[in-house]
């Protein structure tokens, strides 16, 4: 991660390519920031609101590309990307491309090779949240294109950048995203749990959001283990945690809801505890994900 000095001090010109839900809320964070904003959709129609809050409409991909000299991209997939601007790649000499555009760390750095100024961008908020510091947007690839670009790049949010590697952006967003379904799968799991006891999920959500917020110091704590390579058992063993999931197991079960997601989780915790790590931490857990257990 790195701060670095900034030189787009002004309102630069910004094109974006792509007026999904999440292209429309880039657009007018733009727009709404004082940007000269040109935009451009597949399917036309979808960019009359932001024209009229002052975004201009090409008639072409081709003619957005050429109009600013940062083009932001947020398609459905890289294949769009690639069916949308390929044609055009000629044009990017000398633009800075910022893909928004979620995909694969390897698409991200195919797509870097068509151009030196070359963005990967992941974005972890909803279109709502776009234009407030809330929103946060990490970045990898040209670190020349994201110290010119940065103060526009913080008009959608906090922009932080991760290097010069364009994937890593897309490997962080993944990687999140799994936090986010782990968690929410959780949650969901517990609300059928409770709610077979005639508990409300809106009930049990004040403690779920308690314990997850108590579960965040967890990660820090094994964070340091993790990259120690040491996992003494500071809180609980590993075979005290496999004791407790058994009883979600049973719990669940006794009360007809689905046993797979408790289940999986005790035989992720058996395979390291196969593997000797009963003694350990959760945190060695790790090992099994690595595939080394
Ligand atoms: N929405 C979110 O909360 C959110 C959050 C983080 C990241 N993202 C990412 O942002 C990207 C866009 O998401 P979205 O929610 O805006 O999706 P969306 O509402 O479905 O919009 C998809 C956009 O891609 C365009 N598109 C699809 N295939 C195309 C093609 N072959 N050629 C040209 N244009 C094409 C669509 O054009 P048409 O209008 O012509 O169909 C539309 O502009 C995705 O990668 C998504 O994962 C979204």
């Amino acid at each position: 991660m790195t701060n670095t000095l900034n030189t787009d001090l002004g309102n630069a010109p910004v094109t974006v390519i792509g007026l999904g839900l999440m292209g429309k809320a880039l657009a007018a964070a733009f727009v709404k920031a004082g940007h000269p904003t040109t935009v451009w959709n597949r399917t036309p129609g979808k960019a009359d609101e932001l024209i009229a809050q002052g975004a201009v409409l090409a008639p072409s991909a081709a003619d957005a590309l050429r109009a600013s000299s940062l083009v932001v991209v947020c398609l459905t997939d890289a294949a769009a990307v690639r069916q949308t601007l390929g044609p055009h790649r000629a044009d990017l000499a000398g633009r800075t491309l910022v893909n928004l555009t979620s995909g694969t760390s390897d698409e991200a750095r195919e797509l870097s090779a068509w151009t030196g100024d070359y963005l990967d961008g992941a974005i972890m908020a909803i279109p709502d949240v776009i234009g407030h510091p809330e929103a946060f947007l990490l970045f990898s690839g040209s670190p020349e294109a994201f110290e010119q670009h940065r103060d526009s790049l913080n008009r959608l949010g906090t922009a932080t950048f991760f290097g010069a590697d364009p994937g890593l952006a897309s490997l962080y967003d993944v990687a999140l995203l799994g936090i986010m379904w782990g968690t929410l799968n959780a949650f969901l799991h517990g609300a059928a749990l409770l709610g077979a006891a005639k508990v409300d999920a809106s009930t049990f959500a004040p403690f779920a959001n308690q314990w997850v917020a108590s579960v965040t110091g967890f990660i820090s704590a094994y964070a340091d283990q993790i990259d120690r390579g040491a996992y003494p058992a500071e809180d609980a063993a590993l075979e005290t945690h496999l004791a407790t999931m058994k009883y979600l197991v049973r719990e669940s079960a006794a009360a007809g809801i689905d046993t797979d997601w408790p289940a999986r989780i005790q035989a992720l915790t058996e395979r390291a505890i196969n593997a000797g790590q009963a003694g350990t931490s959760y945190a060695s857990l790790i090992e099994v994900f690595r595939g080394k257990a």
